[in-house]
């Protein structure tokens, strides 16, 4: 076998989820990756010195220009001593430093500027941050060269291998009938619309199958995250919303599947665990070996699949409409949905709220093309606003 090439790998959002389960692979094939740069938020300053002293990072970023100090003092006490940087302008400034590939595992829209800055730079792109391509969906689109991006996410990993199975001699895209994505269902999976209505935070965040970061976490129980990544599936794989289809099962092995047009569906099973996508994504197009444990196929089995529920969780529905508006009407389904999140988990809004205000600032938003960074967070500000007015004064 051949040896595999070294790749440097520059990881944002180093100390979430995703970004600690990205520094456990690089750590566990030093012939495979080595960390360039890592970049957060700044709460969390300690962790980030100690992955900056045993990733050997040259360059370490934090938004908050307030944690700096703490971060230099944790580097110092761990014998670390790489280039600090500050501030927004110091994450996109490690986005762009040189490396082989960014991974960015930013919560949010605010992850929309790394993802720029990392195609425009000419990166390999390991996305997490499905924000940033939901955003600004038609900007990455046209900066992103064939094959640059490489979605992170465990249900498009998983579609993206399906497609590798379209045929013998490569990928057919005449012979793709439909994607389906999966989802677990969250938390609240068989409940009625009136069953959550008391759901409080502690609730959404205990999440069935998956040990996820909070946003995320929430945006599953509200299935605002499949609704997400509808969108992000009809951004990478150039399919129409009526090609997608989402299928809850709840026990989360099957990440994905295509369907061909001869009648036959090629799925993705593995245990849910994001190291092996992660390990796809910085290895692509090579696999990793021993990612992930596998499917332990000595042991009984039994994987359901179920229709989703669309009355009781309207999200999925709510994103096909903006994806299929396209423009800036995905931007603002994002935006006022990161300002019901916060709005919920701080005692501010009913579970419910989240998605029905959502529906209400998407419902008022006169959709524009996207041409422009400062169109889609101009369209980004206005939803933010709009959601906190709308949700001023509310509380669960
Ligand atoms: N978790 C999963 O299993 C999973 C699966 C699929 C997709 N994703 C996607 O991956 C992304 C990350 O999710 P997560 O669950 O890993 O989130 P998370 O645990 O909340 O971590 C977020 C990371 O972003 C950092 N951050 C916050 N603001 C920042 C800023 N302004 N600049 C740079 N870094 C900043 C945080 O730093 P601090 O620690 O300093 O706050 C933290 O390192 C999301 O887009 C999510 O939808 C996650």
């Amino acid at each position: 076998m051949r040896a595999p090439t070294l790749r440097s790998v520059t990881v944002l959002g180093s100390t979430g989820s995703v970004g600690t389960q990205a520094l456990d692979v690089i750590a566990a094939n030093p012939d495979r990756f080595r960390v360039a740069g890592l970049a957060a938020g700044g709460g969390r300053a300690d962790l980030l010195a100690r992955q900056a002293a045993e990733s050997g990072a040259e360059v370490v970023a934090v938004a908050d220009p307030a944690a700096v100090p703490a971060l230099r003092e944790a580097l110092a006490a761990h014998g670390a001593s790489p280039e600090v940087l500050a501030g927004a302008d110091g994450v996109a400034e490690v986005a762009g430093r040189p490396c082989d590939t960014v991974l960015n595992a930013i919560t949010g829209a605010l992850g929309l500027t790394s993802t720029l800055v990392a195609l425009d730079a000419g990166r390999m792109l390991a996305l997490a941050n499905k924000e940033s391509l939901i955003v600004g969906g038609p900007l990455v689109k046209r900066l992103a060269r064939p094959g640059q991006l490489v979605p992170v996410d465990s249900e498009h990993s998983a579609l993206q291998q399906c497609l590798w199975a379209s045929g013998p001699r490569g990928h057919d895209p005449g012979a793709v009938k439909r994607l389906v994505v999966t989802a677990s269902g969250g938390p609240f999976r068989g409940r009625t619309r009136a069953e959550m209505t008391g759901v409080t935070p502690e609730m959404a965040l205990a999440h069935p199958t998956w040990s996820m970061g909070p946003v995320i976490t929430i945006n599953s129980a509200t299935l605002v995250n499949k609704g997400l990544e509808v969108i992000e599936a009809h951004l990478l794989f150039d399919l129409g919303f009526d090609r997608i289809e989402v299928v809850v099962h709840p026990q989360s092995i099957i990440h994905s599947m295509v369907e061909y047009i001869d009648g036959s569906t090629i799925a993705q099973a593995s245990p849910p665990d994001m190291r092996l996508p992660i390990a796809l994504a910085l290895g692509h197009p090579e696999r990793v070996p021993a990612a992930t444990p596998p499917v332990d196929w000595t042991r009984a089995h039994t994987w359901t699949f179920e229709p989703l529920d669309d009355a009781a969780f309207p999200a999925v529905a709510l994103a096909r409409h903006v994806g299929s508006a396209g423009g800036t009407a995905p931007a603002v389904y994002n935006a006022a949905n990161e300002v019901c999140v916060e709005a919920f988990v701080k005692g501010g809004l009913p579970f419910l709220g989240i998605v029905d205000t959502v529906a209400k600032v998407v419902e008022e938003h006169q959709v524009t093309p996207a041409g422009s960074v400062e169109e889609v967070l101009a369209a980004d500000a206005w939803a933010r606003a709009r959601a906190a007015e709308l949700t001023a004064g509310q509380s669960r």
